[in-house]
C-alpha cells in the first residue's frame, strides 16, 4: 500500500484552517487555559516556586514536544476525527484496528474534562460582574473567602454558569472550522493585550523582584518527589495532550505547513503565557504579604482580596477575570471538538445538532460536580466527591495513558516513511523527535502513571 499518497490525498470533512497562523492560534487557544493561569501559578506555589517551574519547563519540552508532534502528524495523515483516524492509520500502518480504542479514550476524557472544566469556567464568568461592581473593594481575608464559599454553596448560580458557559462553547463549536477560527482570532490576542497589562501593573507593584526570585531560584530541597510528578502531570495538562484535541486539530492542517515549526511555536506561547501569569500573580501576592502555597483558592480567594486593595483594581479585577475566561472558553473548544468531529462524521445529523446532543451530554454530566461544592459535597466514594473522581479519571489515567499509547504508535507502529514524511524528512529535529517518542516521553510518563495508580 502506498502511504504517501494516501496521506497527501486525505482531506478533512470539516475543512482546513486557512492559514499556519490560524491553526498555531487554535491550538495555542486549546492550550492556554486555566492549567496556565489558574493551576500552574497555584502549583508551584505549593511546590516552592524555582525548582518546580525548571521541572515543570523541563518536561514541556522534552515529553510534551514529542508527544503534540506525534498527535499533530497522526492527526494530518488520517484527516478525520480522533477515532476514525487511529481506526484508518491503525489498520495502515499496523494492521490491526484495535488502535481506535486510543480514539476513543480521548474522545471519552474530552467529554469528561469538559463537565468539570465547564463548572470551574463557570465561576470565572461569575467573577466578571463581581469584580466589576466593586464587591472586592475594601473587604478583608474573611470576607472574600466567604464571597467565594456563598457563591458555591449555592447549586442554582453554580448550575446556571455552568450552562451559560456550555451555551457559548455550543454556538462557537456549532459554526465549524470557520467558526473557531474566527473565535480564536479574536480571543486569542486579547488575552495577551490583558495579560500583558497586568504584567505591566505587577512590574509597578514594588515587590516584582520577589516574584521573579520565588519562581526561577532553585531550592530542590523544596521539591520531593511527589512534586516532579506533578509538574509532570501539569506539563501534559497545559499542552492538552493525550485526549485527542491536538490529533483533530491535526487533521484541518494544510499539507505544506511545518509541523516541528507550529509545536514550537504554540509550547512557547503556551509556556510563556503560565510564566507571565506567574509573573503577574506572585509580585501580587508577594507585595501584599500573602501566602503563595494557599492552593486552588489561590485565584478565587487571594487575587480578588489583592485586587481590593489597589488602585484601579475593579478595572483590573474585571480585565482578569475576562481573561481568565477566554482562556477557558478557547480550551473547552479543544475539548469538545474531538466528539463533535466524531459524531458529525458517524451520523446523518448536521454539525449544528452534532453539537447540541454533545453539549446537553456534558452539561448533564457536568451537573454532578457542579453539586459536588453544595448539595452533594457528602456524597464520596473512591477518591472523594464527583468532581474529585472524574478530575482522577482523566488527568491521573485516561491522559497519561492517552499519550503513551499516541506517542508509542507513531513511533513504534507507523513507518518511518510516513512520520519522516510528515515531520519533513530525516533532518537532526526529526531525529531527534523519533528518539523522544520511542523511548524517552513514553517512559517518563509511563512513570508518572504508575505512581498515579499507586504502583511504584
Ligand atoms: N490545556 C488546558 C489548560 O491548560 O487549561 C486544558 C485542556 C484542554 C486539557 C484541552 C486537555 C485538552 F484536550
Amino acid at each position: 500500500m502506498n502511504n504517501n499518497v494516501q496521506g497527501e490525498t486525505r482531506q478533512s470533512l470539516h475543512g482546513n484552517w486557512s492559514s499556519r497562523l490560524a491553526f498555531i492560534l487554535a491550538v495555542t487557544g486549546s492550550a492556554v487555559g486555566l492549567g496556565n493561569i489558574w493551576k500552574f501559578p497555584y502549583m508551584a506555589g505549593q511546590n516552592g516556586g524555582g525548582a518546580f517551574v525548571i521541572v515543570y519547563l523541563m518536561f514541556v519540552f522534552l515529553i510534551g514536544m514529542p508527544v503534540m508532534m506525534s498527535e499533530i502528524l497522526i492527526g494530518r495523515r488520517g484527516r478525520r476525527n480522533p477515532i476514525a483516524t487511529m481506526k484508518l492509520l491503525g489498520e495502515e500502518e499496523g494492521n490491526s484496528d484495535i488502535w481506535k480504542w486510543i480514539g476513543v479514550m480521548g474522545v471519552s476524557a474530552g467529554v469528561l474534562i469538559l463537565s468539570y472544566y465547564s463548572v470551574i469556567a463557570g465561576w470565572t464568568i461569575t467573577y466578571i460582574p463581581k469584580a466589576f461592581l466593586g464587591e472586592f473593594v475594601g473587604t478583608d481575608a474573611t470576607s472574600i473567602s466567604k464571597l467565594f464559599d456563598n457563591f458555591v454553596a449555592n447549586p442554582v448560580s453554580v448550575i446556571l454558569a455552568h450552562t451559560i458557559f456550555m451555551a457559548i462553547n455550543f454556538f462557537i463549536i456549532a459554526s465549524g472550522v470557520k467558526g473557531l477560527e474566527k473565535a480564536v482570532r479574536f480571543l486569542m490576542p486579547g488575552l495577551l493585550l490583558l495579560l500583558f497589562i497586568l504584567f505591566l501593573y505587577s512590574l509597578t507593584s514594588g515587590s516584582f523582584m520577589d516574584g521573579v526570585r520565588f519562581m526561577f531560584t532553585p531550592n530542590f530541597s523544596a521539591l520531593n518527589w511527589d512534586g516532579v510528578l506533578t509538574a509532570m502531570g501539569l506539563a501534559c495538562f497545559t499542552l492538552s495532550i493525550g485526549m485527542g484535541a491536538i490529533m483533530a486539530y491535526g487533521a484541518y492542517l494544510p499539507q505544506e505547513t511545518s509541523i516541528t515549526n507550529a509545536t514550537v511555536s504554540v509550547v512557547i506561547a503556551d509556556t510563556s503565557i503560565a510564566m507571565l501569569a506567574g509573573l503577574v500573580i506572585f509580585p501580587l501576592v508577594f507585595a501584599n504579604g500573602l501566602n503563595p502555597g494557599e492552593g486552588p483558592d489561590l485565584v478565587f480567594k487571594t487575587l480578588p482580596l489583592v485586587f481590593g486593595q489597589m488602585q484601579a483594581g475593579t478595572f483590573l479585577a474585571t480585565i482578569f477575570f475576562v481573561l481568565l475566561s477566554f482562556a477557558a472558553l478557547t480550551s473547552a473548544l479543544g475539548l469538545m471538538e474531538p466528539a463533535v468531529a466524531w459524531m458529525v462524521e458517524s451520523t446523518d445529523y448536521t454539525r449544528k445538532q452534532c453539537a447540541g446532543i454533545i453539549a446537553s451530554i456534558i452539561w448533564f454530566l457536568g451537573l454532578g460536580t457542579a453539586l459536588s461544592f453544595n448539595t452533594m459535597a457528602d456524597f464520596k466514594f473512591i477518591n472523594g466527591t464527583i468532581y474529585e473522581n472524574v478530575d482522577f479519571l482523566t488527568s491521573n489515567i485516561m491522559l497519561p495513558l492517552g499519550a503513551v499509547f499516541t506517542t508509542f504508535f507513531a513511533a513504534w507502529i507507523m513507518s518511518k516513511n510516513s512520520t519522516s514524511e510528515e515531520l519533513g524528512g530525516h533532518s537532526v529535529t526529526y531525529r531527534i523527535w523519533r528518539f523522544l517518542a520511542k523511548y524517552f516521553s513514553p517512559i517518563a510518563i509511563l512513570i508518572i502513571f504508575l505512581q498515579a495508580i499507586g504502583w511504584i
